[in-house]
């Protein structure tokens, strides 16, 4: 596979980042994942406002190809012949000559940008979005700025973990008795016909996938409430999803061993993952 690292298009095992990468010392990056279906990119344009907002928000440098990243995109997923997959892509504050907790002055020190690709064949026909997903619930114990999106994801492995150990396939979190998202992916239910998703706060990431999602179902004469909910309100619903640009809208089934409805996804979540795949495709 073919990777790009500050300028250069590599084979992966001849491409390097320093040991000094403040990103490795300290998780100090920020990234995107943006999908590609039938050699598409969705939602692109909305993945790079996020990161620009990231890096801003950490007073990050944008790196040199910022302007470039449109065609870099492409050019990687040309040679790497993606059909459908994934472009994951990562700018962190670079490496300074040694460790040291204060940022590294920016005349110095230029940011580090790094972009590869997964292929996932048939990633818009998964299994799991006709069978649905089971999730548990977690205490959310991350930082405060889950609006950054930083690659502090240690906690939500962990919590990815948990889930598998549960014989399960994702955990939501929860802060203050509320559900805020899941390990990757942000979380809804649904009571009637209403979708009901947690507003936007420093408290989540701000999905790209959630926001296409909502327009749609609002164009669609849906529904929407943006408000949070507790996990025995979300065990009650009829109806529960997550969305995020690696499943775009997966229905949940199960929440902490209790089922929703018949246990199969709901009719809400299946014509939102429809109108979404037809919209992006
Ligand atoms: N995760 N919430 C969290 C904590 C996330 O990590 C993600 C995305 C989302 C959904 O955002 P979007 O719709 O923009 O993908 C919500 C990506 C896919 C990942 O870490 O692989």
């Amino acid at each position: 596979r073919t990777v790009y690292v500050n300028g250069e298009y590599l084979p992966e095992n001849e491409a390097k980042v320093s040991v000094f990468d403040r990103a490795f010392l300290m998780a100090d990056g920020v990234y995107e994942v943006t999908s590609v279906l039938g050699g598409k990119l969705i939602d692109f344009d909305g993945h790079l406002a996020r990161l620009e907002r990231s890096l801003n928000e950490l007073d990050m440098q944008k790196p040199e190809a910022f302007d470039d990243l449109l065609e870099i995109h492409r050019e990687l997923v040309r040679v790497n012949e993606i059909t459908d997959g994934l472009v994951y892509l990562q700018v962190t504050r670079g490496g300074a000559a040694d460790r040291d907790f204060a940022f590294p002055d920016p005349d110095e020190v230029k940011p580090t940008l790094v972009l590869f690709t997964q292929a996932k064949p048939g990633l818009a026909d998964s299994p799991a979005a006709k069978k649905g997903m089971k999730v548990i619930s977690i205490e959310d114990i991350r930082w405060g700025r889950r609006d950054i999106k930083t690659t502090q994801l240690l906690y939500p492995s962990m919590g990815k973990m948990m889930a598998k150990k549960a014989g399960c396939d994702d955990a939501w979190m929860i802060e203050d008795g509320k559900v805020t998202e899941g390990t990757s992916n942000n979380a809804y239910i649904v009571k009637g016909n209403k979708i009901i998703t947690r507003e936007l706060s420093t408290d989540i990431l701000h999905g790209i996938t959630r926001a296409a999602v909502l327009r749609f179902a609002r164009e669609a004469q849906m529904e929407v409430e943006e408000r949070s909910f507790t996990i025995d309100e979300a065990k009650e619903a009829d109806e529960a999803f997550i969305t995020s640009a690696s499943t775009f809208v997966m229905p949940v089934v199960e929440i902490d061993g209790a089922t929703l409805g018949e246990g199969v996804p709901g009719k809400v979540a299946t014509r939102l993952r429809e109108i979404y795949l037809d919209e992006s495709l």
